[in-house]
């Protein structure tokens, strides 16, 4: 990494994210690439406060913002096979020994002081960039990992555009090129967006095309949208912050391989994003006249348009089993 900015920006004297400007700009949204973050001495993120939040949103009755999972070992785990564990409680204090995974979501909806946290983090993203990116975000939010040592992430692609900022502990993340057709076909992202969280499949012999990045407090790492990923804890229990963001270009692109989808399934040969400005507006506008123009939440902003459209054919599938049964 380069040599870093030293901003002087308005929460606490410091900026959340900190990077070397030229090669921020040269890298985000397109490659991965590490950079340095003061969260990690943020007291909003030491274990005790962050299980006061999990209980929190369990106490809210917001059970689908935190859950516990049986954490895996292997790379090419589908997340179907993941066992969602029923206990919250004690699940946090008990990480070191218990082979647990717990996600905290929207933690920055719970708190204004999380909330602070992750815009000044896209105030840095804006400031590293120069120029405005919140105008095209469509959804953001800050999510917790805890981890039980040597747990793994199984490989995966994710929509958002991401920083992920170690906070305590150690890991590894391996990171893709999320524009190697080879290593991720056009065919896995449209599963993807149709819903299938295993669309990308873990292709072994390509394991080498992969960049490692080690992550130690104070350190972050990019992802750019649709990045194929996996990542291996260290042996200590590990505290990570996800700052991730949907962008309208993001989303757009993610419309077009839906459409491309439903058109494969009726036997069409659809053209990647890219290909064609005009075919990719037409695709996108298709999905977004029927979606939400005002996402509420990363669901909203993905899959509204597809789930209205999906809505009449389930609802026509219902009524045929139904009345065949
Ligand atoms: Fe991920």
């Amino acid at each position: 990494m380069g040599v870093l900015n030293s901003r002087q920006v308005d929460i606490n004297g410091h900026a959340a994210l900190r990077a070397d400007s030229a090669e921020f700009q040269c890298n985000f949204g397109r490659r991965a690439f590490s950079l340095e973050h003061d969260l990690a001495e943020n007291s909003l993120f030491s274990l005790e406060v962050l299980e006061d939040a999990a209980d929190s949103w369990a106490k809210l009755g917001k059970l689908n913002l935190v859950s516990v999972s049986m954490g895996q070992t292997r790379t090419d785990a589908r997340f179907s096979e993941i066992a969602e564990k029923s206990s919250i409680s004690g699940a946090i204090r008990d990480l070191s020994h218990s082979g647990s995974y717990v996600k905290i979501s929207n933690i920055n909806a719970l708190n204004a002081n999380y909330e602070e946290v992750l815009q000044q983090a896209l105030r840095d993203v804006e400031d590293l960039l120069g120029q405005r990116v919140v105008p095209r975000i469509t959804w953001a939010q800050m999510t917790v990992f805890l981890a039980s040592p040597n747990i793994v992430t199984p490989y995966h692609i994710d929509h958002e555009a991401n920083f992920l900022c170690q906070i305590a502990g150690e890991k590894d993340v391996w990171l893709y090129d999320p524009n190697d057709r080879e290593l991720l076909p056009d065919r896995e992202i449209e599963r993807f967006y149709l819903g299938d969280l295993n669309g990308a499949l873990y292709r072994e012999h390509l394991r080498g095309r992969g960049r490692q990045f080690r992550l130690t407090p104070g350190v972050a790492v990019h992802h750019p949208s649709l990045a194929p990923h996996w990542v291996k804890n260290g042996a200590n229990v590990s505290i990570s912050v996800s700052i991730n963001f949907c962008m309208r270009e993001l989303d757009r692109r993610a419309h077009v391989y839906q459409v491309n989808a439903l058109m494969r399934r009726i036997g069409l040969r659809p053209s990647p994003p890219g290909r064609s400005v005009t075919g990719d507006t037409v695709k996108a506008r298709a999905i977004e006249f029927v979606g939400t123009s005002r996402p509420k939440n990363y669901r909203d902003a993905v899959f509204s348009g597809l789930d209205r459209l999906r809505a009449p054919y389930r609802l026509a599938k219902r009524v045929v089993m139904r009345s065949t049964r």
